[in-house]
């Protein structure tokens, strides 16, 4: 006879985490489609990049309602990038996310701690309509290297505390720096 049992049950806390970024993707592509949404309310800025949190109360009614459970746990950044104006290379703390092109072609800058010192690189260019998704502690830089105008929607979950900065050099990939919610933004 053969007893089967029940599957273990999962802890709430690892399935929000594993599911995060996908959330987190299908909701930033939702938005970065509403252009009716946002698109008044978008700045170009010569000295640096502009950000604005879009409030999750403001858009649920325009989004599908399959979408809420994320938008109730998101935190929503809308970015516009003229060209040149990019990140440092940074991460998100403990925060995973995602963000979609809505305007514009970003690229992107992936790094990855590899094997030995020399971390793995990558980089590709994100045109409109592009979603890029990410757990924790992921680490890139996102610039607008072409000659139009870009605009992003970010979705962090949980909100974004922190962003630690770093460099590659000899010795492989290197914190140089934490910005803080509240404190730095
Ligand atoms: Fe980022």
């Amino acid at each position: 006879m053969t007893t089967v049992l029940p599957p273990s049950p999962t802890p709430a806390s690892t399935t929000a985490a594993a599911t995060a970024p996908a959330g987190a993707a299908a909701l930033a592509v939702a938005l970065a489609v509403r252009t009716d949404l946002w698109a008044d309310r978008v700045e170009y800025r010569e000295e640096s990049r502009w950000t604005s949190l879009l409030d999750p109360a403001d858009v649920a009614a325009a989004l599908d309602p399959s979408l809420h459970a994320e938008l109730h746990s998101a935190q929503i950044w809308l970015l516009s990038w003229l060209p040149g104006q990019g990140t440092p290379l940074h991460d998100h703390g403990s925060s995973a996310g995602a963000f979609a092109v809505a305007r514009g072609t970003l690229t992107e800058r992936v790094v990855s701690r590899g094997t030995g010192r020399t971390p793995h690189q990558s980089t590709a260019d994100l045109a409109a309509g592009r979603v890029r998704f990410f757990g924790p502690h992921y680490v890139h830089q996102v610039v607008n290297t072409l000659h139009e105008p870009a605009v992003s929607v970010h979705v962090y979950a949980p909100r974004l505390s922190l962003m630690n900065t770093y460099k590659v050099d000899e010795t492989g990939l290197v914190r140089i720096g934490t910005e803080r919610a509240g404190v730095d933004w």
